[in-house]
């Protein structure tokens, strides 16, 4: 809904509603958590943008960009899985078995390859697949079961930042005096979109217990040094989120701009909405408006990532009792797969 000030094409100041997209898509917790980001930092975190529309925009992204054709051979979730499956195959316990624990799972493609592996070599106990978006558990679930029909697959929905992964899925039934190991996969670089990573490696390391790995993958190189091109999804996940937002929150297109840029700040790479007028939003949450306002110019951060060198990254993972036991790079050495365990505790 539109008052007379912005239905006014002179004006220089919009007041906007969210749509019923918006409140549809979002729970009052989460809207909660958009207002405060947007008050706080001017930030929609990236988690939210892969909900509701934004799941088969994650999906047509990634179907159109990432999955392997006979024009793009290279994928590098399934690139450096296939280098490092030696490591990820249970065999550093005798007879053992894993569960793999997709946390960001995505539409699972990523690991398809991977499960099929371990299928053969008769390792895999089952499948978790987590994530904050319902809509891609729903793609997963329906992929996974078409590919694994015979191996047990979970899912349910985790705020990685907000909540460990609960105990209940970790912890397994003695199997046969085999033991079963849990593989904790964090794909897909998400690791460098996290708003607060350290709440991230923490609630990975409060998950885990001794022999537990956790996997990840991210961009490795200097964040200030971006070239200004905007790249894999900053450029066409960005412009698509940035499309699925402005209409969300009902800014006009006319409105505002689509601006990709190095936040020195959070020394990363950022995609914003930047406002041509001055704007308020007026949110509604339980019954009461809040509104936020915007002046001409001002960005709201839509999209973001952040590369690691690897001495950060062994930084950041040993802040929160986590040890890098080892690592490998793509063949453009532009990607890592990081291998962590609990840290040793003499
Ligand atoms: C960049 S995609 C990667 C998907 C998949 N792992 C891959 O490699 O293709 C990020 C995924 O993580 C999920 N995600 C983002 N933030 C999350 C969070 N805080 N907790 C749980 N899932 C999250 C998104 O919904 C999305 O499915």
């Amino acid at each position: 809904m539109l008052n007379s000030d912005s239905n006014n094409p002179n004006s220089t100041h919009r007041i906007v509603k969210p749509s019923s997209d918006f409140y549809t898509t979002f729970s009052e917790v989460e809207i909660l958590e958009i207002i405060d980001a947007l008050e706080v930092r001017r930030e929609i975190p990236l988690k939210y943008s892969y909900k509701g529309k934004g799941g088969k925009i994650w999906d047509n992204f990634y179907q159109k960009y990432i999955i392997p054709t006979w024009y793009r051979t290279s994928n590098v979730e399934i690139e450096l899985l296939n280098n490092n499956f030696q490591y990820l195959n249970g065999d550093n316990l005798v007879g053992s078995k894993v569960n793999i624990i997709d946390v960001g799972a995505g539409n699972s493609y990523p690991i398809k390859k991977y499960i099929r592996q371990l299928q053969k070599l008769g390792k895999i106990n089952q499948y978790i697949a987590l994530d904050i978006s319902e809509a891609l558990l729903d793609v997963s679930q329906k992929n996974f079961k078409n590919w694994f029909p015979k191996i047990n697959y979970i899912n349910d929905t985790l705020d990685i930042e907000n909540s460990c992964i609960p105990k209940t899925l970790l912890e397994n039934e003695p199997n046969q005096n085999q033991e079963t190991i849990n593989i904790i996969l964090h794909l897909g670089v998400t690791i460098g979109n996290h708003h607060n990573r350290s709440r991230v490696f923490n609630n990975f390391s409060k998950s885990m217990k001794k022999n537990d790995l956790l996997v990840l993958t991210n961009e490795i190189g200097s964040n200030s040094k971006w070239n200004g091109e905007a790249r894999g999804g900053c450029d066409y996940h960005a412009e698509n989120i940035y499309k699925w937002i402005t209409s969300a929150i009902a800014i006009k297109s006319e409105d505002c701009q689509l601006v990709r840029k190095y936040d020195s700040v959070r020394d990363s790479v950022v995609a914003n909405i930047k406002f041509l007028h001055n704007y308020t939003i007026i949110f509604n949450i339980q019954g009461i408006d809040k509104n936020i306002e915007f002046s001409a110019d001002d960005n709201i951060t839509i999209w973001r990532h952040h590369k690691f060198e690897i001495p950060q990254l062994q930084q950041e993972l040993a802040q929160a009792g986590l040890e890098l036991i080892r690592y490998s790079t793509n063949k453009y050495s532009s990607h890592i797969m990081a291998i962590c365990q609990l840290a040793h505790i003499p």
